[in-house]
């Protein structure tokens, strides 16, 4: 009954559009709200999220296992201090942009090479 209860929440909350795109549709979120702290310059808690390295040693995307990631729960931490990100530092994430953030973890959580960085063979 429980699982059932889930499968019809995520179906409800699933982006429509199939398979997430990391360039497209989820980089750009993690990018504006979270690699200030969490990114190339800076890693609060010792947690880059703009590797997929960075992100998977530290256990907070556990790729498949949106509900087991610390990343998901803690972007809708109902504690608003725990909440990332922190209020003091712009907009609290919608939940369009947490669906999208779910379901890419439920795909892999890849991070694909950019288009603009791949081998010129790729293109040519
Ligand atoms: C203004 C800085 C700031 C921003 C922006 C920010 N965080 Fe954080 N984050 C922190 C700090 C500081 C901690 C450590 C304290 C804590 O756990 O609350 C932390 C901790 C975390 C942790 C727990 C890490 C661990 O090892 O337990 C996760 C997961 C996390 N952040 C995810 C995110 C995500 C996802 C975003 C973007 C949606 C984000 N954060 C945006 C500052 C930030």
């Amino acid at each position: 009954m429980l699982l059932a209860a889930s499968l019809v929440s995520a179906a409800l909350f699933a982006p429509a559009a199939g398979p997430v795109d990391f360039a497209r549709d989820v980089r750009p979120i993690l990018s504006n709200a979270c690699f200030k702290c969490h990114g190339p310059a800076t890693q609060k808690a010792k947690l880059r999220l703009d590797t997929r390295g960075g992100a998977t040693k530290s256990g907070v995307i556990v790729p498949g296992k949106p509900d087991d990631s610390p990343l998901v729960t803690r972007v809708c931490d109902p504690d608003d201090e725990a909440r990332m990100p922190p209020a003091d530092a712009g907009e609290r994430l919608t939940a369009g942009q947490v669906a999208m953030l779910r379901a890419w973890i439920e795909q892999g959580a890849e991070y694909p090479p950019h288009w603009a960085f791949a081998p010129l063979g790729s293109v040519c």
